[in-house]
């Protein structure tokens, strides 16, 4: 199989089943591979191809990927690896949804970003969101963050197989 091929979904499966090809997919590739930059690039790629080939609201997500720690400035996150357009350089940990999971720790799972306070609109298509910590050593290390042009884009479906996501990405990288 070429590398490719890990990022091509079938067409009318599950959530739960796009999910499941994920975290397998994701498990075969970070087996040999420790980098972080290379690994979430990668999973970013899996979960863009995963949500695009699911129906609505999946399949309306406008932005898939990471920030992880700033080392330059305390309590402060820094664009990683993504799918979607250009989005904000730096969030500090008191801002957004991003910092908001950083900050506790704890899953965000927000149904209508206009009606958290203190979202940060890096692209204004997005109508929900939900970003999800990767704690390590209990540090937060990167976050999983995404983004959907409607709202309710995310239930607990995505909340529980995102968290598996976010704890074999944790296990499996050397975080700087
Ligand atoms: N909306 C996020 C900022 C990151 S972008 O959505 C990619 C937040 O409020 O933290």
């Amino acid at each position: 199989m070429v590398h490719a091929d890990a990022s091509t979904f079938a067409a009318n499966v599950t959530k739960e089943e796009a999910y499941q090809q994920v975290l397998d997919q994701a498990e075969g590739l970070l087996f040999d591979q420790r980098n972080w930059v290379c690994n979430l690039s990668n999973v970013a790629a899996l979960l863009w191809h995963a949500y695009k080939s699911l129906p609505s609201p999946s399949n309306e997500v406008n932005w898939a990927g990471f920030y992880t720690l700033d080392l330059t400035t305390p309590n402060q996150l820094i664009l990683g690896p993504f799918q979607g357009k250009v989005a904000c350089q730096t969030i500090a940990f008191s801002r957004g949804v991003c910092g908001a999971a950083a900050s506790t720790k704890r899953t965000q799972l927000v149904p209508d970003v206009d009606a958290f306070p203190g979202h940060i609109a890096c692209d204004g298509a997005s109508r929900s969101e939900i970003v999800v910590p990767i704690v390590v050593h209990d540090r937060v290390v990167a976050i999983i963050d995404v983004d959907c042009a409607v709202p309710e884009g995310f239930d607990d479906v995505d909340r529980a197989w995102l968290e598996k996501l976010a704890e074999l990405v944790g296990k499996s990288c050397d975080w700087p």
